[in-house]
């Protein structure tokens, strides 16, 4: 017998029956729909709507049933659709009477509405988390190469000499925005949306503010059609989680670049690195092509819930049930990446030498020469012409800037003296860039220093 079966006059078909049920799905909320329900239940007694003892024998046999299903000795089944309803079935198997008062002024409608915002409240605490060890591992290996020179590119083109803490204290900067995202993400979670109903609330009495307070959440939800109809903050979650995975995805895409034989400026830890089924020499950077690969599904939950809710009149539709596989693969997916990614950055070898190598090569100190002209007093376009002179003899000639000797050198400008070298030299080129934001060592110790200040507030 379903628990809506009064108004019915068949059974429902099996067919209806298993197309219709989210149990295979929902499952995994269960500790989120006990905990709201007991909160509801003690409300309940509380408001005088059920008797005290009704709330203490609802509230113990709750808790029994969440221990066995955890020890595995209750099996959700098709024919109770849901978790909201094999829960309930549950309840009212053992306590009968009593445990079909639970359901008194509240909805399947407002219920799910609370168990997802439950759930995501609880998933966002442990991603947040392991955000904030990705910052941290940042910092660390950030702090071991403040003077690790590298190239820095773009267009793929070698630009201008960097170093390694400050590309990774850029990674830094975008894993804060994601936090600050999650964080602003978690105030729309926050809100307490039982008291709804089905759409229109109830008539009974009840404390909604007693449930919030209970149930941990900031505030109850305003208007009772957008309580059981609003799925924004779903989407905000998986919003957040694509902007975390394009991150994740810029990053990997570095790593499997640079752990190239040709780029050679990582080299990955066996650990986290994998084979070749026939070719014997090969170490593949799987785990951040997997990444990189994962991201895609991660913008395909956010599109499947926004086109989900898409022209839904209100308040609930059955529409709506198809939230939770987005979701929970956005959580999910988001929490496995993160949970290898971090191991895989600790892990990884950085090879100094070759970096710096690379970062001497490719005329990455052209600017500085033309700033250093600029400094002896020519307009910057006409330095830029004359440095491009410089580049396209150097290229002519197959050597770099800092090789062209001082006669030479004279013959593109007379204003090229002989500390022209020293202004070539690309570690000076790096420290001079000293203004906020720079990759000067001293300045980027000071950037850690912030980062290092932010991360032990949050
Ligand atoms: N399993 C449903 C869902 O996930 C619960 C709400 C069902 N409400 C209803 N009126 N059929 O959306």
């Amino acid at each position: 017998m379903k628990l809506w079966s009064g108004r019915f006059t068949k059974q429902t078909d099996k067919l209806t029956e298993d197309f219709n049920a989210s149990i295979a799905f929902d499952s995994r909320m269960y500790v989120q729909d006990i905990r709201g329900s007991m909160a509801h239940a003690a409300m309940l007694a509380k408001q005088g709507i059920i008797s005290r003892e009704e709330g203490e024998n609802i509230m113990a046999a709750l808790q029994e049933i969440q221990s066995e299903i955890e020890n595995g000795q209750l099996e959700f089944t098709v024919e109770a659709e849901d978790i909201h309803m094999n829960i309930e079935t549950f309840l009212t198997a053992r306590i009968g009477d009593t445990g079909k008062k639970l359901h008194t002024a509240r909805s399947r409608n407002d219920q799910v509405a609370l168990d997802i915002r439950l759930y995501l409240n609880d998933e966002i605490i442990k991603i947040r988390q392991l955000l904030l060890e990705l910052e941290e591992t940042l910092l660390k290996i950030a702090g071991e190469h403040l003077h690790t020179v590298m190239p820095g590119y773009t267009h793929m083109q070698k630009a201008q000499p960097i170093t390694l803490a400050h590309h990774l204290l850029a990674y830094f900067e975008m894993f804060r925005r994601d936090v600050e995202r999650l964080d602003d993400c978690r105030k729309r979670v926050a809100a307490m949306p039982l008291g709804s109903g089905a759409l229109a609330a109830t008539g009974f009495n009840l404390d909604r503010e007693y449930v919030r307070e209970q149930l941990g959440f900031d505030y109850i939800t305003r208007n009772s059609l957008d309580g059981v109809s609003d799925r924004d903050f779903a989407i905000e979650f998986c919003s957040f989680a694509s902007i975390l995975m394009m991150h994740l995805s810029r990053f990997s895409e570095e790593i499997i670049l640079w752990a190239t034989d040709e780029f050679a400026f990582v080299q990955l830890d066996d650990g986290f690195s994998t084979g070749s089924s026939i070719m014997p020499q090969k170490k593949n950077p799987d785990i951040a092509e997997l990444v990189r690969g994962k991201t895609g599904r991660v913008y395909g939950d956010l599109i499947t819930l926004l086109t989900l809710m898409k022209a839904l009149p209100l308040a609930y539709n059955k529409d709506m049930q198809e939230d939770k596989e987005a979701l929970f693969d956005a959580l999910d997916t988001v929490k496995k990446c993160l949970m290898v990614f971090t191991p895989l950055l600790q892990t990884t070898r950085f090879q100094k030498e070759k970096m710096a190598q690379e970062a001497r090569g490719g005329f990455t100190n052209a600017t500085d020469l033309a700033d250093y002209l600029v400094e002896k007093g020519m307009p910057f376009r006409d330095a830029h012409a004359v440095v491009g002179q410089a580049v396209l003899y150097c290229l002519e000639n197959q050597q770099v800037l800092e090789e062209i000797d001082l006669e030479t050198f004279k013959q593109f400008s007379s204003k090229i003296d002989a500390d022209v070298y020293q202004n070539l030299d690309i570690a000076n080129c790096v420290a001079k860039r000293q203004i906020p934001g720079g990759p000067a060592p001293q300045t980027v110790s000071r950037a850690l220093a912030e980062a290092a200040a932010w991360l032990k507030e949050m």
